[in-house]
């Protein structure tokens, strides 16, 4: 594993970079007043409202609410995770990412060369084999074997399908002059070494899928037997490069073809995948021979509202989804549906492709069985709710899946769902009311993301003030929130964090700021402010900031007034209080 980024390294990279030339790259920005703006990467609009900040350094879709900074952009945009983000913004800037030492240090330069190294020799194979192709003496039998399976000459082109030549040597002969070199195909697995060291092709006499990773680089291959003996498909083992249980065949090709996906099938076959984009379905992925992972379920659920998983219909198709949700619970999203689609007896989905068309295959889609509906109809195959054990079982197997997961509004409904099968509706609904009703009394402690109204507190006012213009903690120096800590206040602990932020950072932006608590617990709360639209001219920032402040230290004081007045009410007080709500009484009458 590779060593941490160093915050100062990302504080840095950003400082340097500017969003607007970040975004223009990729999506034509238009300048727009103060800010540019342009239609939405991330949703399809006609009108843009996809806006970006020079001056925050982030960016804001009014449409669908997307927004971050440079780096967020990059994730989002690219489909890359947190770590390739950086390392691609500092690729475009020439800066080398540097990787905190300690146990798990990052790649030397000599290992990442050698990556960049394997890259390219396993694209220069995809290109052999392609050419074998068009050019072995035997290709004829291989596209007649393409054609019959009902693929056109440019699907083949365009997913890169190839020939690996029947000899021993086909590839070896053309890549491993040297020593090193067949050192380097057998690490790739390109190649096999027997018992007396000699080598040879791995794969001989198949039709070629190369896999591609989520940046589009060839990792590794899939092979079809065209005919005779031997396993059907041949896979690429593991390598350094090759990590299966991470990628999905076709995902860098869907991901091409539209950039704001709406929904994605997960099938079983490589052949699946080609044949339903053949169709004009090109937002099909695979497995690489294995189950899916929660990797897998990670990266689906990031990239599409809507995930269909496509399973035979038989038990072991039911097994194997069945798995499949399990992965999944625990990274299952809010906004995100997860649907099972179970194909019919001896179909595939490009049997069913061919056989029903594109239109009614999205039609099973698009009806496919939601989550919620698969599980219990899993798990009310297994126990009976009509006796009390029944139900005491169905309880114990369902309440830790459900558990696991951290989508708030999904966990809630399959909750409400298990309490109508329990019989016990009206006491799951009398809970609920009661852990709103005590987060609306305001206890510390309590999940502010759910505000009983969504009135603009002035906690939350100050905080979005703070994001907006970090240097205002540092220009209204009487404002302390730190007086407040007595309060439990909801969100005052975000507040002491944010301003104390600013304060440190007097320099920052919103970009960096919002970068430094990328890991905060509480970067929920930080992100919905920041999709709240406020309507505070910049001009008033500094009033609005201090009447803010002013107002909770109001009710601070009102607070602390009601406490001792109470108090006196039961027993007389100490000298010091009566002197402490004195002056209360007349801080508050000013
Ligand atoms: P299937 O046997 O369902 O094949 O395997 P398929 O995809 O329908 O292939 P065609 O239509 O006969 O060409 C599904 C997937 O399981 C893996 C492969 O990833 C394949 O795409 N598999 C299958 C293997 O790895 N090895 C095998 O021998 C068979
Ligand atoms: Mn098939």
């Amino acid at each position: 594993m590779a060593g941490r980024i160093p915050r100062d390294f990302i504080d840095d990279l950003l400082t340097r970079t500017d969003i607007v030339e970040v975004v223009d790259s990729r999506v034509k920005l238009k300048k727009a007043g103060k800010n540019y703006q342009a239609c939405c990467p991330f949703h399809n609009e006609k009108s843009p409202s996809f806006t970006v900040s020079q001056d925050k350094q982030f960016y804001h879709c009014f449409g669908c609410g997307a927004h971050g900074n440079a780096i967020s952009f990059i994730m989002e945009f690219d489909r890359l995770e947190f770590p390739e983000a950086i390392e691609e913004l500092a690729r475009s800037m020439g800066l080398e990412v540097p990787r905190e030492q300690g146990r798990s240090s990052g790649p030397t330069p000599q290992q990442r060369q050698q990556k960049e190294d394997d890259y390219m020799l396993m694209e220069k194979a995809a290109r052999f084999f392609q050419h074998q192709l068009s050019q072995h003496p035997q290709r004829q039998r291989v596209v007649d074997y393409l054609k019959n399976r009902g693929l056109s000459g440019e699907i083949v082109k365009a997913w890169n399908i190839g020939y690996a030549p029947p000899e021993w040597d086909g590839l070896l002969s053309a890549f491993g002059q040297n020593a090193s070199q067949r050192q380097q195909l057998l690490d790739l697995k390109l190649i096999n070494q027997n018992d007396k060291g000699r080598t040879y092709d791995f794969f001989r006499d198949r039709v070629m899928f190369p896999i591609r990773d989520k940046r589009g680089r060839v990792i590794g291959f899939g092979g079809r037997i065209i005919d005779g003996d031997g396993p059907k498909y041949l896979n690429s083992p593991e390598t350094r490069i090759f990590h299966k249980g991470q990628e999905l065949y076709g995902f860098y090709q869907a991901r091409q073809q539209n950039r704001s996906l709406q929904r994605l099938v997960i099938v079983e076959g490589y052949m699946d995948v080609v044949a339903l984009s053949q169709q004009g379905i090109h937002y099909s992925v695979a497995s690489l021979g294995t189950a899916t992972t929660a990797e897998h379920m990670q990266m689906l659920f990031r990239a599409a509202p809507q995930i269909v998983c496509c399973y035979d219909g038989d038990n072991a198709g039911r097994e194997a989804a069945w798995r499949a949700l399990n992965a999944a619970l625990p990274y299952l999203k809010d906004g995100v549906e997860m649907k099972f689609l179970f194909l019919p007896d001896g179909e595939d989905p490009d049997s069913l492709v061919r056989k029903e068309g594109k239109d009614a295959l999205e039609a099973r889609f698009a009806d496919a069985m939601p989550l919620s509906k698969f599980l219990f109809t899993n798990l009310l195959e297994r126990h009976h709710v009509s006796s009390v054990e029944g139900k005491a079982a169905l309880k114990a197997e369902a309440q830790p899946l459900i558990d696991q997961i951290g989508a708030d509004n999904q966990r809630d409904q399959l909750m409400q769902e298990l309490a109508k099968h329990l019989g016990e509706q009206d006491k799951y609904q009398l809970e609920r009311d009661m852990a709103q009703a005590e987060s609306r009394a305001g206890k510390p402690r309590q999940d502010y993301s759910k505000p009983a109204k969504a009135t603009v507190s002035p906690i939350r006012t100050m905080i979005r003030l703070l994001i907006d213009q970090p240097s205002l903690a540092g220009r209204c120096e009487d404002v302390q929130p730190e007086l407040l800590s007595q309060a439990a206040l909801p969100g005052l602990d975000l507040l002491l964090d944010v301003h104390r932020y600013c304060l440190q950072h007097p320099q920052a932006n919103t970009a960096r700021l919002l970068e430094s608590f990328r890991e905060h617990p509480h970067i929920h709360h930080l992100s919905k402010l920041m999709t709240q639209e406020h309507l505070i001219d910049s001009t008033l920032y500094e009033k609005v900031y201090q009447d803010s402040f002013a107002k909770l230290l109001d009710w601070l004081l009102i607070g602390r007034m009601e406490e001792l007045l109470s108090r006196s009410r039961l027993g007389p007080l100490s000298s010091e209080e009566k002197q402490e709500l004195n002056l209360l009484m007349k801080a508050h009458n000013k």
